[in-house]
């Protein structure tokens, strides 16, 4: 279902509506929870309840005014033997088998521990972020000053947490912290701050960042973000907008009713204390990770799959997939959105026991709107045979196609 939803986005629409891609990300939460409460409950513990009716979230403030909870994230436990030059990034491959594969996936909850992910991928992103940041400047890291408080709320967030996580990298300092690998060290009492507090956030961590902010008419606003490594969405094109107006943009017909009173129903009940994940996963036909120019260029007017060209050698076939948490800071009451994006070479990942197998029937079970959403048209052929090659060559390999659910859980 949220990926139906995701799928009405035609493939030859400006930019700007493509760009809606953060808010359906949420908006697909929301209908996988509307979706999870008319079915079954069975399945549920590991997920909050923010989206019944009078769960015990419910607000009784009037809408655009947060009174600072005092509710205070649990000290994070640094994690085990983490190395910036050795720790591999997690292998999330959160695709199921089809048909049914929209129903089961969804929200989970967060641990504390776990906000952020770090792996030996960090200095080449860090790199890449830092060169963004010079290059494009606020079109890809801009807080507006309604949202300066959560900005600077998330830094300070950052600053405490990252040293408990990853005491090998930073340190906490009495203005900020310091980033021992790198180098750097960031006063974050400064002010005027040097930069964008989102930019300071984003040199910190792999993930992009985003800030919702309610405003006094009750909706949440797009206004802090750095969008430096998302591939196929641009910052300058929805910063400022409400969440609904960017879903009316993507021109998603049937589900507006529904989308836009359950959107503002997630956000509206969301504690600081309910942190939530969710994964998702794109193909993408070149090697690009910070944009991905088949879908057109990152300065261009339009961007759109049509431009992608078609059946190139598998090779160029990489695997983004995104780790997305949300969370309500305390303070400010800003929701805080990261997305990390995890991006490997298909022919890599191939080499992993169910891997080609499940993801070809992922892709072949997408819906007619979905596939071209994911631009499917432009690389199936080329893909869908190397998988299915694949996937014999483990079969005839002795792998035991019944024993997937023994050894994975989803996302892995
Ligand atoms: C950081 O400083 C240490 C000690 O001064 C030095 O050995 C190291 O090369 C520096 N790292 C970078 C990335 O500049
Ligand atoms: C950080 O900034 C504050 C405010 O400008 C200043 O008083 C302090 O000396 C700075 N600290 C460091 C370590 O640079
Ligand atoms: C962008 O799309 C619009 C509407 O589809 C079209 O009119 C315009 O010519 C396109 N611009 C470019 C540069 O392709």
């Amino acid at each position: 279902m949220s990926l139906a939803l995701q799928g009405t986005i035609p493939a030859n629409i400006p930019l700007k509506a493509v760009g809606a891609f953060l808010v359906l990300n949420i908006c697909a939460w929301l209908v996988i929870a509307i979706s999870r409460r008319r079915t079954s409950n069975k399945t549920r513990s590991s997920s909050p309840d923010l989206e019944k009716p009078g769960a015990k979230g419910k607000p009784t403030r009037p809408p655009g005014e947060w009174t600072p909870s005092d509710f205070k994230r649990p000290p994070a436990a640094p994690y085990p033997d983490w190395d910036v030059h050795s720790t591999k990034p997690i292998p999330y491959r959160p695709f199921r088998y089809g048909p049914k594969y929209f129903i089961t996936m969804g929200l989970r909850s967060m641990k504390w521990d776990e906000w952020i992910e770090l792996d030996n991928h960090y200095l080449k992103y860090h790199g890449d972020k830092a060169r963004r940041i010079k290059e494009r400047g606020s079109k890809c890291c801009r807080t507006a000053p309604e949202a300066m408080d959560a900005a600077i709320e998330l830094l300070e967030e950052l600053c405490a947490y990252l040293p408990e996580r990853y005491p090998s990298m930073f340190t906490k300092t009495p203005t900020g912290i310091t980033n021992t690998v790198t180098n750097e060290t960031f006063n974050i009492t400064q002010r005027p701050l040097p930069e964008d507090p989102m930019a300071t956030a984003a040199r910190l961590v792999q993930d992009d960042l985003a800030i919702m902010i309610e405003r006094p008419d009750g909706e949440y606003y797009l206004l802090a973000g750095a969008i430096l490594l998302a591939g196929f969405w641009r910052l300058s094109d929805k910063f400022g907008m409400r969440l609904s107006e960017i879903h009316t943009s993507g021109d998603v017909p049937g589900y507006k009713s529904k989308l836009e009173k359950g959107m503002k129903n997630f956000f509206t009940r969301l504690r600081p204390e309910d942190p939530v994940l969710r994964n998702n996963y794109f193909i993408q036909v070149d090697d690009e990770l910070a944009w991905s120019p088949s879908i057109g260029s990152e300065d261009g007017e339009n961007v759109s799959w049509n431009t992608a060209e078609k059946n190139r050698a598998i090779e160029k076939h990489f695997f983004r997939s995104e780790r997305q948490s949300l969370r309500r800071l305390p303070r400010s009451g800003g929701v805080v959105f990261t997305i990390r994006t995890y991006f490997v070479p298909i022919v890599e990942i191939v080499k992993e026991d169910y891997v080609p197998g499940r993801l070809a029937d992922a892709i072949r079970s997408w819906g007619d709107d979905v596939g071209v959403y994911k631009g499917r048209e432009k690389y199936q052929d080329v893909l869908l045979e190397f998988l299915d090659r694949k996937h014999k060559e483990q079969v005839e390999g002795g792998l035991d196609v019944e024993k997937e659910e023994e050894v994975r859980k989803y996302p892995f």
